[in-house]
C-alpha cells in the first residue's frame, strides 16, 4: 500500500512538469545594443518573426534592443552564463571571450568595398573564425553586415595631423585602439549606450561608427564634423550559448537555422540602403558637416595607419592574417 501511495505521488509529481513542458514555449532572449531602426535591430525582429512562425509558437524570441537588458561587455558574460541565449555583438567586442582573432577584421582599409567584405565572410575566413568560438561554449550562426565606419569630432578630420591629441571612443578592439594611436589620438573603450553623453559632455572628443548608428544614437547632433572615410568595417556575429543550442530538439533547431538563414539574407540585403538613407537624413538635418576624403588625404591616412598591420601580428596572430591575405589578395605586412 505504502509503495502504491509513493508511486502515485511520484507519478503526480512527474506529470506536472512534463505536461507544462509540452506547452511552455522555449524562450530565446536576444539582447543587442543598437536601436530597432538599424540593420541589426531589423534583423533581430525578422529572426523573431520567422522563428516563431516556423516553430508554430514552440519558440518565443524576446528581443531586447538598445542595451535594455545588457550593455556591451555584460552581454557577452551573460551569454556564457546562459542568462541570455542569443546576441549579435560587433566582432570588435570578442576579446572578453578570449578570442582575439576576430579583431583582424578591424584592420584599417582592409576591405576595398562591400562586395569584398561579403566575399570574405561567406568564405573560409568567416568559418575559420567561428571555429575559434567552439572551445568557449559559443556557437556562431551568422554574420550580419553594417557597412563602413565614419569618424567624427568637433573639427574637420581631413589629414592625420587633425587627429592629434583628440580623445576617441572605441568599442573594444585593440586594433582600433592601435590605429587611433597611429594617428596621434587617444582612444578609449566605452559602452555604446554611453557614447552620446560622453560626446555631449566632452568626456571624449570624437568617435567612429556607421551612418545608421550615428543617426539613431543622435551622435551627429553633438559632432560638428563627420568624415565619411570608410576606413574600417562594422560587422556582427550572431552567436548562441552552445549548451542551449545543442540541447534543443533537433527539429526545432533545424527550423531556427532556417529562420536565421533567412533573417541573415534580409539583414544583409537592407544594410547598404539603411546606411545610405541614414547618411542622407544626417545631411538633411543640417546639424553637422559631412566631409569626404580626396585621394591624397586617403593615402595619407593609409600611410599613417599602416603600422597597425605589423603590430597586429602580436595581437591576433599570424594564421588569421595569412588566411585573410590569401583570401582577399591583400598585403598584410
Ligand atoms: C559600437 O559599440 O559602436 C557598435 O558595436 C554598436 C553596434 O552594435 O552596432
Amino acid at each position: 500500500m505504502r509503495k502504491l501511495i509513493l508511486a502515485a505521488l511520484a507519478a503526480s509529481l512527474f506529470a506536472v512538469p512534463v505536461a507544462s513542458q509540452a506547452q511552455d514555449p522555449i524562450i530565446i532572449k536576444f539582447s543587442h545594443v543598437v536601436a530597432e531602426d538599424t540593420p541589426k535591430g531589423q534583423g533581430a525582429l525578422k529572426f523573431k518573426e520567422l522563428a516563431e512562425k516556423y516553430t508554430n509558437g514552440k519558440v518565443k524570441v524576446e528581443v531586447y534592443p538598445n542595451s535594455s537588458l545588457y550593455k556591451d561587455k555584460e552581454e557577452i558574460e551573460a551569454l556564457q552564463l546562459g542568462s541570455v541565449q542569443m546576441l549579435a555583438p560587433s566582432t570588435a567586442k570578442f576579446a572578453p571571450l578570449g578570442v582575439k582573432e576576430f579583431e583582424a577584421l578591424d584592420l584599417p582599409w582592409l576591405f576595398k568595398d562591400e562586395d569584398t567584405y561579403e566575399k570574405a565572410m561567406k568564405g573560409p575566413i568567416g568559418q575559420w573564425l567561428f571555429k575559434k568560438l567552439e572551445a568557449k561554449g559559443i556557437t556562431g550562426l551568422a554574420y550580419w553586415d553594417n557597412g563602413f565606419h565614419m569618424v567624427s569630432a568637433n573639427r574637420p578630420l581631413l589629414m592625420p595631423a587633425d587627429f592629434q591629441g583628440l580623445k576617441f571612443r572605441i568599442s573594444g578592439s585593440k586594433i582600433a585602439d592601435r590605429y587611433f594611436r597611429d594617428l596621434g589620438s587617444i582612444p578609449q573603450i566605452m559602452a555604446f549606450s554611453e557614447v552620446y553623453q560622453a560626446l555631449q559632455t566632452g568626456v571624449v572628443d570624437g568617435c567612429e561608427n556607421t551612418p545608421s548608428n550615428y543617426l539613431t544614437q543622435k551622435f551627429y547632433e553633438v559632432q560638428k564634423d563627420i568624415t565619411v572615410s570608410n576606413h574600417a568595417h562594422l560587422q556582427y556575429a550572431v552567436i548562441v550559448n552552445s549548451k542551449f543550442w545543442n540541447g534543443l530538439p533537433p527539429d526545432i533547431r533545424a527550423q531556427l537555422e532556417k529562420a536565421m538563414a533567412e533573417a541573415t539574407d534580409y539583414t544583409n540585403s537592407i544594410a547598404r540602403k539603411e546606411n545610405a538613407d541614414a547618411l542622407a537624413k544626417i545631411k538633411q538635418s543640417g546639424k553637422t558637416t559631412l566631409h569626404y576624403l580626396n585621394d591624397d588625404q586617403r593615402k595619407a591616412w593609409q600611410a599613417a595607419m599602416r603600422p597597425t598591420y605589423k603590430w597586429a601580428k602580436g595581437r591576433v596572430g599570424q594564421p588569421v592574417l595569412d588566411l585573410i591575405g590569401k583570401e582577399l589578395h591583400v598585403d598584410m605586412n
